[in-house]
């Protein structure tokens, strides 16, 4: 670009023309022309809203909190005034729930159906953690989907144990029984234990040495057989486990069997009646025994 044309769109401002700020880039000048009105006024409206905003509901940041807003408004509020609408719309059928006999609840298809879906709720939020988000449970905890059970699987016995929890120390009503630990506190020796492992686990279908075998049962029947039964298929009055079922809360393999009868086992869950209501008690008791395994 050569130099005379540039001064010729320099001078291309005509009287008449707005102002011009001053600016020229390459011979080409910039207007000073003012904001169109609308733009300016909805920008002014913004500021205003803005201020009146932050007044009106939480927004600065403090040291430690933020300002509160003189409406009074929060998200936390906001929840809670939707719980409190939900347990009050859920209050009328909360108390049917919780006063009609537990068998009956089977009978009222409305009931019944909002126990399992408020009892599915309860059961993620205090169960799971424990018991699997599927009730499957894992090693020490039960599996609450088949139809083993330990303590019983009636919805009467379910509900007793999910109210009281099992051996804690919490609830006097707590269910509660102690296998001893043979090993550790030398009630049979390790010969006797190794015989009653050996016999243990040929209920289950492993094929083991028939003379140990043999050996088991005797000491089975004069050391176990008061808990586990005869049969071994437990007693839930005792919370003692069915042991010819090959299902295992614990363990089937020879060394999970030896400690558990070297040193028994003393599984925990905490008493619920203390923490949840009659009613979400009675939901969930509802949703575990419908879950496929419910006697
Ligand atoms: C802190 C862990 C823990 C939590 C939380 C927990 N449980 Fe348990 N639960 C256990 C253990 C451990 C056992 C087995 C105890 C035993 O060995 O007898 C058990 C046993 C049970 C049984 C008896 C199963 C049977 O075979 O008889 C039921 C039913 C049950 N739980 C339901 C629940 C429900 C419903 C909740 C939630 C409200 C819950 N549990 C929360 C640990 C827990
Ligand atoms: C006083 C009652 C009692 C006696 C006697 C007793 N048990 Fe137990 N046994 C229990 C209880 C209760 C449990 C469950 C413990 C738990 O859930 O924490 C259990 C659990 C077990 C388990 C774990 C099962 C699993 O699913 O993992 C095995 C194995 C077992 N007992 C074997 C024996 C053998 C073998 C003897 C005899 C040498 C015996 N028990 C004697 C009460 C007893």
């Amino acid at each position: 670009m050569t130099q005379p044309e540039d001064n010729k769109r320099a001078a291309s401002h005509q009287p008449g023309d707005p102002n011009t700020t001053g600016h020229t880039w390459d011979g080409i000048e910039e207007f000073d022309n003012p904001m169109p009105r609308w733009w300016l006024w909805t920008f002014y409206a913004t500021i205003i809203w803005g201020v009146i905003y932050t007044i009106a509901y939480p927004a600065w940041p403090l040291v430690s909190s933020a300002t509160a807003g003189v409406l009074g408004w929060s998200t936390r509020g906001d929840v809670a005034s939707e719980i409190v609408a939900a347990e009050e719309a859920n209050a009328e059928i909360n108390a049917r729930l919780a006063a009609i006999k537990m068998e009956d609840i089977a009978e009222d298809a409305d009931l019944r159906n909002y126990a399992v879906s408020s009892g599915a709720a309860v059961f993620r939020t205090w169960c799971a953690q424990c018991h699997g988000s599927g009730a499957a449970g894992a090693v020490g905890y039960p599996n609450l989907l088949d139809d083993a059970w330990l303590w019983g699987g009636d919805i009467e016995n379910i509900h007793l144990t999910i109210a009281h929890g099992i051996r804690n120390e919490e609830d006097p009503d707590a269910r509660y029984s102690e296998m001893p630990a043979f090993g550790r506190d030398e009630i049979l020796t390790p010969e006797e234990i190794d015989q009653a492992v050996n016999y243990v686990m040929s209920l289950s279908g492993t094929p083991q040495d028939a003379a140990q075998v043999e050996a088991g049962s005797v000491v089975f029947a004069d050391n176990c057989a008061s808990c586990h039964t005869e049969d071994a298929t437990g007693d839930p009055e005792q919370g003692a486990p069915n042991l010819a079922d090959a299902l295992w809360l614990y363990g089937g393999d020879y060394d999970t069997l030896t400690e558990t009868v070297n040193n028994s086992r003393f599984g925990v869950m905490p008493s619920w009646s203390n923490r949840l209501t009659e009613a979400q008690i009675r939901a969930v008791a509802t949703y575990v025994h419908q879950l496929g395994g419910g006697e």
